[in-house]
Order: structure tokens, then sequence, then C-alpha cells
């Protein structure tokens, strides 16, 4: 039985508890919360056991094989520095941290304890995503010319997860000084790697990042500066060039994402959204087809497995799985060479 601990009891939390429940040989031992009514609620909710708002506490009493990191951003790095520290299996939530250095720096600390550590780039859950990187890898659509991704949302403009303006859950995504990295940590994060994923990494980008006016413009006396949207062209190491875009003001759009990748022989799209399907299925264009006709066939791709499976499996066979906190790192670098671009208002190697 590997026993976990789940910190961070808001609402991602839930579905890490319900994707946990549902694998056999894991018991949910502990929650912590620093809002000890939240981890109450969460604990009895999930039948959780242990109940706790300090993880000094919790990391002390319960004797825990892992544990899932789902806190607001900026806690990341110390929570899963401690959690190293008692050489646990960490599942991190996405962004690993708020810049490269943390982010390597928790990289580098996992690799020396040995432990199994996964970053929950939760899209890699699309079958057809996984499909899509090993169609690319093999070299089946040939030379990679366009990459064209987009991760939109539209909660800015429509009460979807309820009114922003009153919802502690999203207005902490609005202000740097809460710990957020706007729409293109939050967000912005999954669509770079998903499209690196499939597409191979990038060697340079230049991106643009906007934060639009808006009523209130603060939260708790934080102002609410935070990137709404993030404009990046991107050039791959495969000499390939594509654009990728993220904004929660997409109006009409509560989430969904599209990876495009356009080669000599053939290309596939990716399109993610609500519809359950549409994690099995990949639009490819290719043969014939690309050749003649321009039309599509749309592949259902085999199943794969889940980000939490993943990460108990690699704790039960010693063999760390898809992505890594290196993984994590590496799409930090490209989201710290986009502040850099924005702000220089440049082209900047990655
Ligand atoms: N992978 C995905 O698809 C996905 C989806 C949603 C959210 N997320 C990520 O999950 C994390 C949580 O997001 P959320 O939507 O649940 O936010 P949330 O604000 O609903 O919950 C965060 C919780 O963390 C608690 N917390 C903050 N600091 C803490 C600390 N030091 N120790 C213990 N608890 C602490 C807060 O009190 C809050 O209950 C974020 O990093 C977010 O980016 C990932």
């Amino acid at each position: 039985m590997i026993r976990l601990g789940i910190i961070g009891t808001g609402g991602m939390a839930n579905t890490h508890a319900l994707f946990f429940k549902k694998i056999k040989d894991v018991q949910l031992s502990a929650c912590c919360d620093i809002d000890l009514k939240k981890a109450e609620e969460f604990s009895k909710k999930h039948c959780v056991k242990g109940c706790y708002s300090d993880l000094n506490g919790m990391l002390r009493n319960e004797s825990l094989d892992a544990v899932s990191v789902v806190t607001s951003d900026k806690f990341h790095h110390p929570v899963v520095m401690k959690a190293l520290e008692k050489k646990l299996h960490v599942l991190c939530e996405k962004p690993l941290a708020l810049n490269n250095k943390d982010a390597w720096e928790m990289a580098g600390a996992a690799k020396k304890k040995g432990v199994i550590n996964n970053i929950n780039f939760s899209y890699r859950n699309s079958f057809g995503a996984q499909l899509a990187a090993r169609m690319v890898k093999k070299g089946e659509l040939g030379r990679i010319m366009h990459v064209d991704s987009y991760y939109q949302q539209s909660w800015l403009v429509s009460a979807v997860w309820g009114d922003w303006k009153t919802s502690p859950g999203l207005l902490w995504r609005l202000s740097t000084k809460m710990g957020s990295n706007g729409a293109l940590g939050d967000v912005g994060v999954h669509i770079y790697d998903l499209t690196t994923f499939i597409a191979g990494e990038i060697s340079g980008l230049n991106c643009l990042l906007k934060n639009f006016k808006k009523t209130p413009d603060s939260y708790k006396g934080n102002k609410l500066d935070a990137n709404d949207s993030a404009v990046t062209l991107v050039k791959f190491k495969s000499g390939a060039i594509g654009s990728i875009y993220t904004s929660r003001y997409i109006t009409g759009h509560p989430n969904d994402l599209k990876v495009g990748v356009y080669g000599e022989k053939g290309a596939l799209e990716i399109y993610l959204n609500s519809a359950p399907q549409a994690y099995e299925e990949l639009r490819v264009c290719r043969g014939e087809n690309a050749l003649k006709k321009n039309s599509w066939e749309t592949l259902i791709a085999p199943a794969t497995p889940n980000m939490y499976e993943r990460f108990i499996t690699g704790i039960k066979t010693g063999r760390n799985d898809q992505p890594d906190f290196a993984a994590g790192a590496r799409v930090q670098d490209y989201l710290d060479a986009s502040f850099i671009s924005d702000k220089k208002k440049k082209w900047i190697k990655v």
C-alpha cells in the first residue's frame, strides 16, 4: 500500500483525490492546508484520516511514502523541498516553480534523493497527444515546417467557473504579488509543454504579454497586474517555426486547446476541450489525403496511463515516467525566456 499525503486542499486537490482513489494500492493517508477549515472539509469529503494545517506536523506524525503538492503556485518550491528532505516521492502541480532557478533546484534535489518525481502536465493524459508525439518522433510527418498552438480560456469574460471578482481561487491567479505568473504561468505552461512534447524543443522565442485594465484592479491590497494574455512566436530546434498563444479573454471558449503540427509528408492536430472523446482523438492529414485532397481522418489513439497512474507505477517499479521535474524545469526555461523577451522586446535564445 502506498501511503499518500495531499498538500493544498483547494479545487484541484479534489481531482487528485478522485484519480488516486481509483488506483489500487493507494491509500489517501493525510491532507494538509494552511486553511484548516478547508483541510477538514477535504478530509471529511474524501475520508482522509490525518488532517493538518501545519506541513511540518504532517511530515513528522504521518509515515508517508509520497505526497501530491496542490498548493497555489508560489508554495510549490518550499513545500516540495521539504518533502524531498524526507525522501518522499513527489507529484507536483504545474508550474513547477515561479522561476527556472527554483525549478532546476527542485529537479536536482529530486534526482539526488533518488525519488520518483513527476509534474502534473495533465494534458499529457490525452491519448491523442501521446500518439502525436510518437508519430513526430518517428518522422511520420517528414520535416516539420509549422506549429500552431493555443490555450484559450474565457473566465475573465464569463462566469463559467464563478464570478472571478469574488472567487479567491481565481483572484490569486491575477496578482504577481500573490505568486502568480499570470495566464502564461498558469495555463501557458501547459501549452508550452504539450507543444514541445509533440513538436520538439524550442530554440528561441519572442513573446508579447498583456495585462488588460479591469475592475476591480486589486485584491486584498494586491494589484491585479499579472498577464491576462501571452502571444509567442517560436523557433524550434528542428528548424520549424510557429506560434503559441494563451489568454483568459477568449470569449466563448471556456477551456480549449489546440496543437497543430504541419510537416512535408503530413500534418496532425489535437483539439482538447470538455468533450471526453477529445482526449482519444487525433486528426491526421497524410499520404494521398495530403497530396491530392487536403482531407483529414480522425484516428482513435490507443489508451495510455494518466499522470496519477504514471506516478504510482513509477513508485512501484522504481522507473521514473514522463514528465519528470527536469521536464517541468525545461518548460520553466521557456516561461522565463518569455518574460525576458516581453521586457526587452526582442528574441531570446533558450
Ligand atoms: N494540472 C492541471 O490541470 C491543474 C488544474 C488546476 C490547477 N492546477 C494547479 O493546482 C494548484 C492549485 O490550484 P487550485 O485551483 O486548487 O487553487 P486553490 O486556490 O483552489 O487551492 C490552493 C490551496 O492551497 C492552499 N495552500 C496555499 N499554500 C499552502 C501551503 N504552503 N501549504 C498547504 N496548503 C497551502 C490554499 O489554502 C488553497 O486551499 C496550482 O498550482 C494550479 O496551477 C493544475
